[in-house]
């Protein structure tokens, strides 16, 4: 008999034909988004599932899954996982980076530049037949190049979108993480790191990149956008809760700073109505990473890591990318 996995959301059909080979498998045709109780149900009699960001794996679901062995993401972020309660209890969690981190970052940049120069705002105003001359000032807006780039959370994404800024527009990039980064790795960058007030103080146009956990809830609050530029723009493609969207929705209406993009949204797929409210926004419904060769890209790596993080293919025991590796050497 097949081992039992749960792919917990709809994905390419191939995907899983390939899982089908090893797993006896129960999919969601549907693409419901299941309820906890729901998803703690299906996971019954499973040793493996793929997941997405929707689905959390916390306590409650571990301790009702106790013969659970390997959550698998398709997705960089893994904050719907409790990575230390799967480590306690020996489960793998894998997660798809790298494959997505060019992609991500051309959405930022076009996410950002949107922003900065009201592409949407000047859509809609187009669209809605309001367009009945040229005036000197319509849909004035900010430049991009030459401008400077503020990237909070340098990691992979990061650094890919500073790349962009300095090397493509001729940007100053300053910067904020943990740690700083090597020299080496700073210098082609041309990035220099600074405190996360002086990235505030700085910045034309601010980049949210980084990893969603309880230390950076609300880093970006009203305390924080009262130090920006009125100018100065915000995109946030890391993840809904970095950004207090409330504060950020007066910032926008009151105009303390000129413009913001979003990918991301606190309580998605639902959107704070002060966003909703004001046109110097551009929202986007999480797709940073949406194109047709990286979601391909994504789901193929979660699925290697979940056969191989199962025991099967020819990488039995060696999943490309773990989280928590010492769950693996635990089983040895
Ligand atoms: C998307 O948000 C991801 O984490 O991959």
């Amino acid at each position: 008999m097949k081992p039992k996995i749960l792919v917990a959301r709809a994905v390419f059909a191939d995907v899983i034909d390939r899982l089908r080979e090893h797993f006896d498998v129960e999919t969601n045709d549907a693409d419901a988004v299941w309820p906890k109780a729901e998803l703690m149900q299906r996971l019954r009699g499973k040793v493996g599932a793929f997941t997405t960001g929707s689905e959390r794996i916390d306590v409650e679901v571990l301790d009702a899954n106790p013969q659970l062995r390997a959550v698998c993401n398709m997705a960089v972020g893994y904050n719907n996982f409790d990575v230390d309660a799967c480590t306690a209890r020996g489960v793998l969690c894998t997660n798809t980076p790298e494959v997505l981190t060019e992609s991500t970052a051309d959405f930022g940049f076009a996410l950002m530049m949107a922003a900065a120069r009201r592409i949407c705002e000047s859509e809609h105003f187009l669209r809605a037949g309001r367009w009945t001359k040229w005036s000197y000032d319509m849909f004035a807006g900010g430049d991009v190049h030459g401008a400077t780039l503020g990237v909070l959370g340098m990691g992979r994404i990061g650094q890919a979108i500073a790349r962009r800024g300095a090397l493509g527009f001729g940007m100053r990039v300053i910067y904020h993480n943990r740690s700083r980064l090597d020299p080496a790795v700073e210098a082609p960058l041309r990035a220099q790191y600074v405190s996360k007030e002086e990235l505030l103080r700085r910045s034309d146009h601010l980049m949210i990149v980084v990893p969603y956990g309880p230390a950076v809830h609300h880093a970006i609050g009203a305390a924080e956008l009262a130090l920006m530029k009125p100018t100065a723009t915000l995109t946030n493609i890391a993840r809904g809760g970095v950004v207090d969207d409330a504060a950020l929705a007066d910032a926008l209406r009151e105009r303390r700073i000129a413009a913001a993009g979003l990918d991301v949204f606190e309580g998605e797929p639902k959107v704070h109505a002060g966003l909703l409210a004001v046109s110097n926004v551009v929202l986007t419904p999480h797709i940073a990473s949406a194109t047709e060769a990286t979601r391909r890209a994504m789901a193929d790596l979660a699925a290697d890591n979940l056969i191989a993080a199962l025991g099967c293919g020819p990488n039995a025991g060696r999943p490309p990318t773990p989280l928590n590796p010492e769950v693996l050497q635990r089983r040895t």
